[in-house]
């Protein structure tokens, strides 16, 4: 399981050279891919700049209202997906674009109405389009692995009472390693790992020890905080070897699987 991430930008298909030679000597890839900065752009392309919701216990989000999954789903399927799948395809690889929605992989369920501050105003948010997974389905993306296709997976996910729902692609990421049986997760971002010093790349953290990820928590600012998380928990569910690494490398994935990056270690695995 590779994940790319949307820091990446143009970046995220430099993992592309690496997943064709992968899939080459047979193996199974599987590519989930995010996109949260290509949907601000569509988003404000539209008129409707992305908008952020600060919750009581202080964490960031952004707020998805119909709008802004509309422009999500635009520039996950429709921005970033294409150029990685046919980069792929330019490589040898048959990928396949999918989303959580595909044949029920991903579902989902809605975030519950909460209050917020929004605009600088307090309020109760309850038109959010957001969510957390509940469960995967892995079988479309088996049957396809099993038919020599390299799946190309993104939020949203689906929730049967809602509709398409805004989940984190870190998450997603995670959630579908544990449930495909993945021997690696590998999750490139545009950062070499854990950093002691978000400023400073070169205070790389080697190993995380999954007891002690709380620990750890404490290190990273929000949008870290959801790969430790998600990371950790993929270890702790039986991912034997999962990897936060650099993806703006020359050879990203082949990097990582030698052993750069945050390591994270212990646990069940
Ligand atoms: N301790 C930390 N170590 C590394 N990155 C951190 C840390 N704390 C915060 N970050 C931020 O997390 C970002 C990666 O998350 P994100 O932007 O969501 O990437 P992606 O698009 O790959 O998911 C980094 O670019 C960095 O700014
Ligand atoms: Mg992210």
């Amino acid at each position: 399981m590779i994940k790319v991430g949307g820091s990446l930008g143009d970046d995220m298909s430099r993992a592309c050279a690496d997943i064709a030679a992968l899939v080459g000597q047979g193996s199974s890839v599987v590519v989930v891919h995010g996109g949260g900065a290509e949907s601000d752009r569509v988003a404000r392309e539209l008129g409707r700049p992305p908008r952020y919701l600060t919750a009581r216990d202080g964490r960031r989000s952004r707020y998805t209202d119909a709008a802004a999954l509309d422009a999500l789903t635009l520039g996950m399927l429709g921005r970033v997906k294409p150029p990685l799948v046919v980069e792929l395809l330019r490589l040898g690889v048959r990928a396949v674009g999918l989303s959580g929605v595909d044949g029920g992989l991903v579902t989902a369920r809605r975030t519950p109405p909460a209050r917020v501050v929004l605009d600088g105003e307090p309020r109760v948010v309850r038109d959010d389009l957001s969510g957390r997974i509940t469960s995967v389905d892995p079988h479309l993306v088996r049957t396809l692995l099993a038919g020599g296709y390299t799946p190309v997976v993104s939020p949203p996910a689906l929730d049967p009472e809602v509709g398409p729902l805004n989940v984190d692609a870190d998450r997603f990421a995670a959630r579908l390693a544990v449930a495909l049986d993945a021997d690696w997760l590998i999750v490139l971002s545009n950062v070499p790992g854990l950093l002691r010093d978000p400023d400073d790349p070169s205070s790389l953290v080697a190993e995380v020890p999954c007891d002690d990820l709380t620990a750890h928590l404490e290190l990273a600012g929000g949008r870290m905080k959801v790969k430790l998380r998600s990371a950790g928990e993929a270890r702790l569910a039986g991912v034997p070897h999962v990897v936060l690494a650099d993806g703006r490398g020359p050879s990203p994935v082949l990097a990582a699987r030698a052993g750069t990056g945050t390591t994270f270690v212990g646990g069940a695995a």
